[in-house]
């Protein structure tokens, strides 16, 4: 990413415009999380509902530190040991974060995230004087969130408006949003899984923490959520004509489309949004997904199959 258009982003976000970045999760749709009219806009470009709150990104831990009060030691080990990383820490606010982020919440979520570009972008928006950058993954509400910069296009080029941007960053290195821990008891709380999983917690804070759903909104948390337009079922058997994701291990049946097959569980993530847009866009009838198992990351990767298929027909 050359400096002029690091410098071009920054400056969009600076003057209120929406900047679609990559992060090692997904891509974001970024606003100045200070700008109640910016943040608007994200909201109508998504289509989302208004009390849905969203993740700050920051560069670096003082400027965290300036959105949030009452850090608890275990969090700061985790901000120490996991940041700039896919994970997403929410603590009561500061008068910075206004309802508008928060949903009118007294929490807010906030992120480092571990991707140069995003990283760049958000430094030299803070040296500009920006506080933080706003950003929900760039797709419409409910949908496949995009992990390249064509799928935030395809999701998104017909509600950005011209002084918009889409930064290309390549695709991104996880693939799945980031772990949310409610840092706000005593122990970590997970509001949504992911790359950061429940034992680097308890090696991170010596706490087990906690994993059972809050009563804070999360519409990743939504019981359909990243939906594709295809059917799809989990854990059954092909029929002829389907679409099939799977790791490697798994044989493709004759007369079957394979969308994936990744070698592991960690090329499950980073491949799994682009399989599910791959089936929309060969308009396969159905999609299969095997669910992995076995390791932790697993649970993220059957959280996220789980949710899309409760939205599919
Ligand atoms: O990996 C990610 O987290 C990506 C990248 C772009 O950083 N962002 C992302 O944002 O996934 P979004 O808005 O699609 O999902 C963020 C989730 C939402 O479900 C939202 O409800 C929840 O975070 N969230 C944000 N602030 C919160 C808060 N104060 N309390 C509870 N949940 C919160
Ligand atoms: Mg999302």
């Amino acid at each position: 990413m050359s400096n002029s258009e690091i410098e071009k982003a920054a400056q969009a976000l600076l003057v209120g415009n929406l900047v679609a970045f990559p992060t090692e999760t997904v891509y974001g749709l970024g606003a100045d999380a200070t700008n109640a009219l910016a943040v608007a806009k994200i909201y109508k470009a998504k289509g989302r509902p208004q009390d849905h709150p969203v993740i700050v990104h920051v560069s670096n831990l003082n400027v965290f530190q300036e959105w949030v009060v009452d850090i608890p030691g275990y969090c700061k080990k985790l901000a120490q040991d996991f940041w700039p990383g896919p994970m997403t820490v929410v603590l009561k606010r500061s008068s910075l974060a206004a309802d508008f982020i928060t949903g009118g919440q007294e929490t807010v979520g906030v992120r480092i995230p571990g991707n140069e570009t995003a990283l760049n972008i958000l430094r030299r928006f803070e040296e500009m004087g920006g506080k933080g950058v706003a950003a929900p993954s760039a797709n419409r509400f409910g949908k496949v969130s995009p992990t390249t910069a064509q799928a935030v296009l395809d999701e998104l080029e017909d509600f950005l408006d011209k002084e918009d941007l889409v930064v290309d960053g390549g695709d991104c290195e996880v693939g799945l949003e980031s772990t949310i821990i409610d840092c706000t008891g005593d122990v970590p709380r997970i509001l949504r899984y992911g790359a950061i999983t429940p034992s680097m917690i308890y090696e991170s804070t010596n706490l087990q923490p906690l994993e059972t759903e809050s009563s804070i909104r999360v519409s990743g948390s939504l019981k359909s959520h990243y939906a594709p337009n295809v059917e799809l079922v989990l854990n059954q058997q092909t029929r002829s004509g389907d679409g099939l994701i799977a790791l490697e291990e798994v044989a493709t049946p004759d007369g079957v489309i394979r969308v994936a097959a990744p070698a592991s569980t960690v090329e499950f993530g980073q491949q799994l949004y682009a399989a599910l847009r791959k089936a929309d866009q060969l308009s396969i009838r159905r999609l299969v997904a095997i669910t992995p198992d076995g390791d932790e990351l697993s649970l993220a990767i059957a959280d996220r199959l789980t949710r899309a298929s409760n939205s599919s027909k």
